[in-house]
């Protein structure tokens, strides 16, 4: 069985990105990422793509003229190279129409607190000044909502009285580079069953 072709989407850092091609790299998912895209010139997660000798391309949002014009170009790279599943990794857009029905049921996303507690930006830094005790990060399948698809696994992380928004934030990057693998795996093999809101992962 060939491996599952990834294409990643990032905006930053791709700390993820750099989690899934390394566990990829280690024979560790059965999948490899055969692109990888991003909304910012600047983004690290280009060159970490680079550095592999992966496909890595920047899209200007700002050449198009609208959202669907913008993501039609990114679903004709994406198709281009084979990807058969989308990972946002720090992608800091939200996505729409044009990519949902290109890649229906097959982009996911990471998000850096226990959803749907804390959606949208800074996640950890919401948990944190909430007071909750416990956070974690959640890998679900994108929908037209903002961090408010099917979820496929999560991990809880406790929240210490000395804690930094840094702190708990780099706590819970730590299992992130964990469960978006997994949550790949999974979908790799053919596992993930999608009943309403609700996945399931189901033994072969
Ligand atoms: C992560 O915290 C992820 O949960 C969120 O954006 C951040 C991306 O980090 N969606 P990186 O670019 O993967 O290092």
């Amino acid at each position: 069985m060939g491996k599952l072709r990834l294409g990643v989407l990032a905006s930053g850092r791709g700390s993820n990105l750099q989690a899934i091609m390394d566990a990829a790299a280690a024979g560790k998912i059965d999948a490899e990422v055969v692109v990888v895209v991003s909304d910012c010139n600047e983004a690290y997660a280009l060159e970490r793509a680079r550095q592999r000798g992966i496909p890595a391309e920047f899209v200007n949002p700002e050449s198009f003229g609208s959202k669907g014009e913008y993501e039609e170009l990114i679903v004709g790279l994406l198709n281009r190279h084979g990807a058969e599943l989308v990972c946002l990794a720090g992608y800091m857009r939200v996505v729409g129409a044009v990519m949902l029905n290109a890649f229906p049921d097959k982009i996911l996303n990471i998000h850096p607190a226990l959803l749907p507690a804390f959606q949208g930006l800074h996640g950890q830094e919401q948990a944190w000044r909430y007071g909750v005790k416990f956070s974690g990060c959640t890998v679900h399948f994108v929908d037209e909502g903002i961090d408010t698809g099917p979820i496929i696994i999560q991990a809880v992380v406790p929240v210490l009285d000395d804690d930094t928004a840094d702190t708990l934030a780099a706590r819970i990057l730590e299992q992130e580079h964990v469960i978006y693998p997994e949550a790949i795996q999974r979908f790799a093999e053919g596992r993930l069953k999608i009943e309403g809101r609700k996945v399931f992962t189901v033994n072969k």
